[in-house]
C-alpha cells in the first residue's frame, strides 16, 4: 500500500492515472489465472490518498474464481478504507483495455459511485466515470425502500 492524496471529481491528475496503472500492472504480476490464462490486476485508490491492489484468483471449480477489482475492494474495506476516487484496471499485456465486468461494476458503485475507471488506451489511460459504465444501478436506496412503511 501507499500513498497519494486526490479528491473524488470527474477528472484525474494524469500522471495519477499513469501512475496507478502501473501499481495494477505490478499487482497482475501475482494473478492467479491458470484457467483463463487472463491475468487482471487492478489499483483502487481511496479518498484519504491510499493504494489498495487486487489481482483475479481462479479455482479449479470456476464459479469460485474471484475478479481483481473485487480483490482490491475487499482489501481496502478490511483495512477499514471507505471512500474511493478511482480504480485502475490492467488485462493481459495485449494493448487492449480490460474493462470491468459487470459484477465489478455494481461491487465498485457499492464501494463508491463516484470513483472513476481508468483504464490502458493506445496513447495513455482512459479515465471514465464508474456512473457511466453503470447507468440507473441498483443500490442501497432500493433495498432500504423495503422497510418504509406504508
Ligand atoms: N476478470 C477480472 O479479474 N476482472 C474483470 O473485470 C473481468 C474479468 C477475470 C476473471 C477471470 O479470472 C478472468 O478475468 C477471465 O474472465
Amino acid at each position: 500500500m501507499t500513498t497519494d492524496r486526490q479528491g473524488p471529481g470527474d477528472s484525474l491528475d494524469p500522471h495519477l492515472a499513469r501512475r496507478l496503472l502501473e501499481q495494477a500492472r505490478a499487482a497482475r504480476a501475482h494473478a492467479y489465472a491458470p484457467y483463463s490464462d487472463f491475468p487482471v490486476g487492478a489499483a483502487l485508490l481511496s479518498r484519504d490518498g491510499r493504494i489498495f491492489t487486487g489481482v483475479n484468483v481462479e479455482n479449479a471449480s470456476y464459479g469460485l474464481s474471484t475478479c481483481a477489482e473485487r480483490a482490491a475492494v475487499v482489501s481496502a474495506v478490511a483495512a477499514g478504507t471507505r471512500g474511493f476516487t478511482a480504480i485502475a484496471v490492467v488485462g493481459p499485456e495485449d494493448g487492449r483495455a480490460c474493462p470491468p465486468c459487470g459484477a465489478c461494476r455494481q461491487i465498485l458503485h457499492e464501494a463508491d459511485p463516484e470513483m472513476l475507471v481508468i483504464t490502458e488506451g493506445t496513447s495513455g489511460p482512459v479515465i471514465t466515470p464508474l456512473r457511466a459504465l453503470l447507468p440507473s444501478a441498483f443500490e442501497r436506496s432500493d433495498v432500504r425502500r423495503r422497510s418504509v412503511q406504508p
